[in-house]
């Protein structure tokens, strides 16, 4: 299953959707959907055939009206008839305000439970499903997606019986009250299903298109945006301005396009609905004038001719709309049915007397994707040793990270703590056991106060100071003029690298981990950040066990033991100094880092 989705996404086209594949698996997901509102659709429903009862009755109350009262001078009984019109018509406008506001209320509900429940099961996928999707596209399917199927589920479903009860009713009455003059108008309908069909695939190929541009200029804006820094400093602005405005040109074809067709849906049908009422008014005339029809019946015509046309153009709409709201959903069910691939293990364990650290890997081997990154990896560190690891760019340091902080599971062998499967962990134990402070620090657009505490929702401000002051942040922190409350910018913008690290190492040690895992970011900071990293860094790992990737030679020095990396292979282990004799690669890497030593 995963395979085919990886080939769907690659391919990055938006299928052609018909409604045959409308399949089972989507009207079960609707109706799973739509069963807690059955009342609310049922009313709707009621109100609907309402609506629908008083249209078709007021034209023949007026064929009544003329032939049996006005014709033959009986006022009293106009008076009935117009007060019967006038109930048919309030009845008329209250059922549709209910058919309306009813369904509306039910579809939009509905909406906003499958956004949230999406919402939720997108924060469970694989973290490769997001390096391999376009956020835009992520967020499309969020928002315009869901907001597309609103149409379906809100007036979609009512309106589809609306229409199709009031053709055949009026079909119906026209035939009972006259056939010959019925089958005569019904000629014209052949020439409206024609144009509607005609102009309505030109109109889905051109909406089609204005989404397809759309989402281009969108991924456009989206990228430069996050790129700004890069555009700027090489100076891309103007090109990429030309490259937007040319996309923009694009975009505003297709719009024009959809307009163009748009433009002769309306003229259309009133061309066919005129063409329906002279035909009523010339047969039935003459009909009249021969004594064959009464003018009540060419009358009562007149009026279920004009409500004729609404539906049958609303019909070949809710086509548009089902066309539409079923690529949508396709969409969002392509992203409901990938499972999680980490899950929660059904009967979760617990060291018999506590964790204590204890970290254990053993024959270890892993694939991103077809080349093992991973390969045969054994390394036992015991509870509260300081063990470092190093090794050359792209070696695998950081997958080992992910692999015991189960962001990832191992092909082959086996990661434990405290002799228990990281597979059998809890989720909250395993997130309360490790604290990993990643090498590219990611901060909220919230304060610093909201970040440091975003692992441990429940902790106190007094918590969160503490946890500052330990990794020696809290002097920055209150030096700020909004101190712990001052927002950091989206991704953390607003302060500098080092400032990111040490709130990051905040965040870190609030949950008092057994495990610290610290991958050391690549990137340097100026000398007294690098000194407050530095007793920041001695606070991180007194009483637990430390996992340092470390790039900096301060950082070696702090192991006990270090491990040597590389493609994947634990090469060797031992001190510094042991290392130093014996590794050649150790050697190199010592070597290239003095700098920053
Ligand atoms: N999500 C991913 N999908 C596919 N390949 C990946 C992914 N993440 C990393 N890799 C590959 O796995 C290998 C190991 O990457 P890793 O991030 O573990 O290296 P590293 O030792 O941490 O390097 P650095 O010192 O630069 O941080 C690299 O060849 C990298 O290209
Ligand atoms: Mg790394």
């Amino acid at each position: 299953m995963r395979g085919g989705f990886r080939r769907r996404m690659m391919s990055g086209e938006e299928e052609d959707f018909e409604l045959s594949q409308l399949d089972r698996r989507a009207l079960r997901l609707i109706w799973q959907y739509v069963r807690p509102y059955l009342s609310t659709l049922i009313a709707a429903t009621g109100a609907m055939f309402l609506v629908t009862l008083t249209t078709l009755v007021a034209p023949y109350l007026t064929k009544v009206a003329i032939d049996d009262f006005i014709l033959p001078g009986d006022l009293l009984g106009l008076n009935w008839i117009l007060a019967a019109l006038l109930l048919c018509y309030g009845v008329n406008w209250l059922a549709s305000y209910w058919q309306t506001y009813l369904s509306r209320l039910m579809g939009e509900t509905i909406v906003s439970d499958i956004r949230v429940d999406l919402y939720s099961h997108l924060q469970k996928l694989p973290i490769d499903f997001f390096k391999r999707q376009q956020t835009g596209d992520v967020m499309a399917r969020v928002t315009h997606d869901v907001n597309a199927l609103a149409d379906l589920v809100t007036s979609g479903f009512v309106h589809l019986l609306n229409d199709l009860f009031t053709l055949v009713g009026i079909a119906a009455i026209m035939l009972a009250l006259n056939w010959r003059l019925a089958l005569i108008t019904f000629t014209t309908i052949p020439l409206i299903v024609i144009v509607m069909r005609l102009l309505g695939s030109r109109m889905r190929q051109a909406y089609h298109d204005v989404r397809q541009r759309l989402a281009e200029l969108n991924a456009d804006v989206e990228e430069s945006i996050s790129g700004i820094r890069v555009v700027q400093a090489l100076n891309r602005e103007a090109i990429n301005t030309g490259k937007f405005s040319r996309l923009s040109w694009q975009n505003l074809k297709a719009n024009l396009r959809a307009v163009s067709v748009f433009a002769l849906l309306f003229p259309t049908m009133t061309f066919s609905r005129v063409l329906g009422e002279a035909l009523v008014v010339g047969y039935g005339g003459w009909g009249v004038v021969q004594g064959t029809i009464s003018l009540g019946v060419v009358m009562a015509f007149l009026g279920y001719v004009r409500r004729f046309f609404a539906p049958l153009a609303d019909l070949s709409q809710v086509y548009n709309t089902l066309q539409s709201a079923g690529a949508s959903l396709d969409r969002i069910i392509e992203y409901l049915s990938i499972e999680p691939s980490i899950s929660e293990p059904d009967d979760p364990q617990i060291p018999a007397d506590g964790f204590s650290g204890e970290i254990n890997i053993e024959g270890v081997t892993f694939a991103y994707e077809e080349t093992p990154v991973i390969k045969d990896l054994n390394l036992h560190i015991p509870a509260g040793e300081v063990f470092a690891l190093v090794g050359p760019t792209g070696a695998g340091k950081t997958t080992v990270v992910n692999l015991l902080a189960r962001l990832y599971d191992t092909d082959e062998g086996s990661v434990r703590i405290d002799g228990i499967d990281v597979t059998q962990l809890a989720f909250d134990d395993l997130r309360s056991v490790i604290s990993v402070v990643p090498q590219d620090v990611f901060l909220f657009d919230a304060s610093i106060r909201e970040n440091i505490r975003y692992g441990c929702p429940t902790a106190t401000d007094e918590e969160v100071e503490e946890a500052a002051r330990r990794v020696h942040a809290h002097d920055f922190i209150s030096s700020l003029p909004d101190g712990y409350d001052t927002q950091v910018g989206e991704g953390g913008d607003r302060l500098s690298g080092g400032q990111r690290q040490l709130v990051s190492f905040a965040r870190a040690i609030l949950a008092d981990p057994k495990i610290l895992v610290l991958d050391e970011a690549t990137s340097s900071v100026d000398a007294y950040t690098e000194m407050l990293i530095r007793r920041a860094m001695n606070e991180l790992m007194r009483d637990r066990t430390a996992l340092l990737i470390a790039h900096r030679f301060s950082t070696l020095k702090r192991a006990g033991r270090i491990g040597v990396m590389q493609s994947g292979r634990l090469q060797e282990v031992g001190t510094h100094d042991e290392l130093m004799k014996s590794s050649e690669l150790y050697r190199k890497l010592v070597q290239k880092q003095n700098v920053v030593a």
